[in-house]
């Protein structure tokens, strides 16, 4: 990033969204400016922190004047945490502002004209939305400016999210508020044990010393049913019984509204990267819950792929319903994760076939579609490598594809684009691959005739989008 040009700090008004979430306003200079939690509406005071592309990267040091549609962050740590940028706003400005952002991306440089744009769909709860949640441990916490001036310790033993580009300091989280009281109640028992005066201390990502490593929270709202992970370095004998204690503490816990703890599993990791995974050591009660989707149930293990907002997900997935229309033969489902938008939509199609990269996954979604009862096949592999399921499945047929962020590759952009099928749905995390993929499945005779924006993740900056393609009838 260039610090050449000068810019003294300013009050911004901020216009937009842009990627990422952050707010985009008009620099002194003309060039627009990106700064973090800065919500449309507002004016903000910056301070630029340099200049990459024509486009200035601003800090926000103060609101000056909130949005009209602000709204009170719910959360204590807002503002320092990575996980949520607009608690500041209203969720339907949210929607609003996010759905705009998203639609210019995803219909790419041929723009909307044409294209039905459908109202932004998403489920009522915009806190305690989420049904996973993974903390970090670690021996130095992030502060404030505030915290900064008035000698707030940085060292000790502290539980949360990664600050936003400081891979080494946490936000120390008591609560989160996009999860709900039961595991909120199991986050206090974890960091009463886990971060006590003589507990383990947390494990360094600069020394790759220290015990605790990782949290991690998946819920069933079906079966009101929480199973923790915990992820640490090689025990010694204290530490086991540390670990002992404190899972026997969660396994027993009493919980609001009728939730429990399922079970707890405690992975050891020893390898350097900061990742929840690792080798089983133990698990107290169930390793896995079942959470249920529009009727079908899911096994979930702590690592297994799922959307982390299962009322967002039933809407999803309704959505993509709607988009594939009139079912009818075979449901192509291309990177099908754990076989659930192909399981949640069988009916009505002869049978679903599914593509995954993941083995686990893969397997997950083989038992998923038994226990469901739904006639589907499976495959391991890159979809890039797997083309020859277009020839195999010839006939009548649906597509639905579901790539990760970067949206699909080369080879199978243009193998989609001259497969034969009545539709082909595309679900878009990354709104951009969409726009950019397009251009490739147009050139080979399809439409985009409809999308619709889902909001899977209130008060982040990521909207999911639906795009139903069909054979361009001229
Ligand atoms: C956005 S997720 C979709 C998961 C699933 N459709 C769902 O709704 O739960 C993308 C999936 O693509 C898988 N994946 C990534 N690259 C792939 C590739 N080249 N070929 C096949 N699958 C891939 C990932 O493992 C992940 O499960």
């Amino acid at each position: 990033m260039s610090r050449r040009r000068r810019l003294e700090p300013f009050d911004l008004t901020v216009l937009r969204l842009a990627k990422g979430g952050v707010g985009e306003g008009i620099a002194p200079d003309g060039k627009p400016m990106h700064v973090r939690g800065a919500p449309p509406g507002s004016v903000v005071h910056v301070v630029p922190m340099g200049h990459k592309k024509g486009v200035w990267q601003g800090r926000r040091t103060a609101m000056v004047s909130p949005a009209p549609a602000s709204a009170e962050p719910r959360c204590a740590v807002f503002g320092l945490c990575g996980g949520c940028q607009l608690q500041e706003l209203q969720i339907e400005a949210q929607r609003r502002h996010k759905s705009g952002l998203a639609l210019r991306q995803a219909s790419g440089e041929a723009g909307l004209e044409g294209i039905a744009v459908h109202d932004t769909r998403g489920a009522d709860a915009a806190y305690g939305y989420r049904n996973k949640v993974e903390l970090s441990f670690g021996p130095q916490r992030y502060l404030s400016e505030a915290e900064h001036q008035a000698g707030v310790p940085i060292d000790g033993r502290f539980l949360g999210m990664h600050a936003p580009g400081r891979f080494d300091r946490v936000v120390d989280t008591s609560r989160c508020e996009l999860v709900g009281e039961a595991p909120n109640g199991l986050l206090a028992i974890v960091r009463e044990h886990a971060l006590a005066d003589d507990a383990p201390v947390p494990w360094s990502v600069r020394s790759h010393t220290g015990f605790w490593r990782h949290l991690g929270l998946r819920m069933s709202e079906a079966d009101r049913e929480v199973l923790v992970s915990l992820y640490t370095n090689a025990p010694d004998e204290h530490a086991t019984r540390v670990v002992t204690a404190l899972a026997e503490a969660l396994v027993a816990a009493e919980l609001p509204d009728g939730w429990r703890c399922a079970g707890v599993s405690w992975f050891v990791n020893t390898g350097v990267a900061d990742v929840a995974r690792g080798e089983l050591q133990q698990c107290w009660g169930r390793g896995h819950i079942t959470e249920a989707l529009l009727g079908k149930r899911f096994r979930l293990s702590p690592q297994a792929f799922f959307q982390t907002s299962t009322a967002g997900a039933e809407i999803l997935y309704r959505t993509i319903g709607d988009a594939l229309g009139e079912a009818r033969g075979t449901l192509l489902d291309l990177y099908c994760g754990t076989g659930s938008i192909g399981i949640t939509l069988a009916e009505g199609f002869e049978r679903v076939v599914g593509v995954e990269l993941v083995p686990e996954a893969v397997e997950d979604a083989r038992a998923n579609a038994a226990a469901n009862g739904v006639i589907a096949e499976f495959e391991v592999g890159k979809v890039e490598d797997a083309l020859d399921i277009l020839a195999r499945t010839r006939g009548t047929r649906s597509l639905v594809v579901d790539p990760p962020r970067a949206g699909l590759h080369p080879k199978v952009a243009k193998a989609l684009a001259t497969a034969e099928a009545d539709v082909l749905v595309y679900v878009a995390c990354n709104p951009q691959s969409l726009g950019r993929d397009r251009a490739a499945l147009e050139e080979g005779g399809w439409r985009l005739t409809d999308l619709w924006c889902v909001d899977l993740f209130p008060h982040t900056g990521h909207m999911e989008v639906v795009g139903r393609f069909v054979r361009h009838v001229s």
